[in-house]
């Protein structure tokens, strides 16, 4: 049996939770739980039905339950501090994305990899594993449009989606460093993947927009929650109470002049193999969605996915419950219309990615393609560089981040 750790009792930590309670009972258990949140680790256990210790401090949770392996799935900025102890501690690491949130942090779990180079270790970008990316891997790899030279990524984020990132910890840049870091590195990681690459330079632009203090509105508040406001403000929102049953509840407000990230970018990235890239992030969409267009020597191929949703269920925390418009069509030089590729799509967290990428981490060999940390370094780079960017002004070296000093 292998013994797994969980340090943080979040959300995502529960769709782990609930996986290895399903399908991997016979070959892992669930041993100990680290969070300083005792009531949130409460409504964690309750929720995804988890009997294990819960811990307050590293040392105690190391001794106390002895993993073999631990997911670090809590704040952003705590990953690394977590990663470099458990390296050294000669003890398995899955980390969540993004790995970490700077360069400085990236360094030294780098340093830490290569002084523990035996021990198994991976990011958690599980967007790899989605039906479609493998059909677009797949599509690529068999050179259906030639080689790539040019590439475009819209992201849009439904006002739900996107204010769920403003209503929490994730929009404060000391925990995140950003949606760049937080929610961008899914995509930066799936270009690397993809186009067989990592970024070299990048420029961006940026501004919040949609969210905090500039934003539109009419009322300000603390958390929803308790706020005067609740019955006219159009921020309102309520969640699962169950869950979070801790000090810390997901409802603040996302008018805070605390907020202090953007909700609107866009980069261009230019890959070492010479591909050029557009890349952008709205946060306050009409629907949720991707528009992925590769532009190859001998074909084009698009990638569409659109979410719209009216209600939401506050138990749907993974969007188990919403099936995406998709359409995948390649377009070939020198015939007209397009060849239509149908996509699968699973009801399940992720749309099928987490089940395919808990197969993988779960084996009793995992195979050697899992995202590595080097892949969530790469992915933590590129999103720095779009911060520093936007930042200064200036046209940023990715590569260049690791070398500082
Ligand atoms: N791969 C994915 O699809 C995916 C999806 C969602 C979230 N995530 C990642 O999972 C992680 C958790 O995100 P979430 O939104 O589920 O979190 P969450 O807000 O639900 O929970 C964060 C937890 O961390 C705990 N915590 C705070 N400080 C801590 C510390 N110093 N040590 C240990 N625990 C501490 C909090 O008490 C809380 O229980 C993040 O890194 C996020 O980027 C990944």
């Amino acid at each position: 049996m292998k013994r797994i750790g969980i340090i943080g009792t979040s959300m995502r930590a529960g769709a782990f939770a609930r996986a290895l309670a399903s399908d991997f009972t016979a070959t892992h258990g669930i041993v100990g739980l680290l969070d300083p949140d005792e009531g949130k680790a409460r409504g964690f256990c309750a929720f995804n039905k988890v009997d294990a210790p819960l811990f307050h401090d590293f040392e105690s949770f190391l001794e106390g339950c002895r993993p073999d392996l631990v997911l670090v799935a809590t704040v952003d900025v705590f990953h690394a501090g977590y990663i470099v102890k458990l390296l050294d501690r000669k003890v398995g690491v899955i980390s969540e994305k993004p790995l970490c949130i700077n360069a400085e942090q990236a360094r030294t779990i780098l340093a830490a990899h290569r002084r523990n180079p035996e021990v198994f270790a991976v990011t958690s970008h599980n967007v790899r594993y989605s039906p479609v990316t493998r059909q677009i891997k797949r599509l690529l790899d068999e050179g259906a449009i030639g080689k790539v030279m040019r590439l475009s990524y819209a992201e849009s984020l439904d006002r739900m989606h996107g204010t769920s990132y403003f209503r929490r910890w994730n929009s404060r840049r000391k925990n995140s460093n950003g949606l760049e870091l937080h929610k961008s590195c899914h995509h930066f990681d799936l270009l690397n993947y993809l186009l067989k690459t990592q970024a070299a330079y990048v420029s961006a632009e940026g501004m919040l927009v949609a969210y905090g203090q500039k934003a539109p509105h009419k009322f300000e508040g603390t958390r929803c929650h308790e706020c005067p406001h609740k019955d006219e403000c159009p921020g309102y929102s309520d969640y699962n109470h169950t869950l979070f049953a801790g000090s810390y509840t997901p409802d603040m407000c996302i008018w805070s002049p605390e907020i202090d990230i953007e909700d609107n970018y866009s980069a261009s990235i230019v890959f070492r193999n010479g591909v050029l890239a557009t890349y952008s992030l709205c946060a306050h969409a009409n629907y949720s969605g991707e528009h992925i267009v590769f532009e190859g020597e001998t074909g084009r191929l698009e990638f569409r996915s659109r979410t719209f949703r009216e209600n939401m269920d506050p138990r749907d925390v993974h969007d188990t419950m919403v099936t995406p418009v998709e359409s995948l069509r390649l377009y070939r030089f020198g015939k007209t219309g397009a060849e239509e590729f149908p996509v699968r799509h699973e009801n399940t967290s992720h749309g099928g990615a987490d089940a395919a990428l808990f197969h993988d981490l779960f084996a009793p060999e995992p195979p050697p393609t899992l995202p590595t940390l080097e892949d969530g370094i790469q992915a933590v780079l590129t999103g720095c560089a779009v911060v520093e960017s936007i930042r200064t002004g200036r046209r940023i070296d990715v590569q260049g981040q690791l070398k500082e000093v």
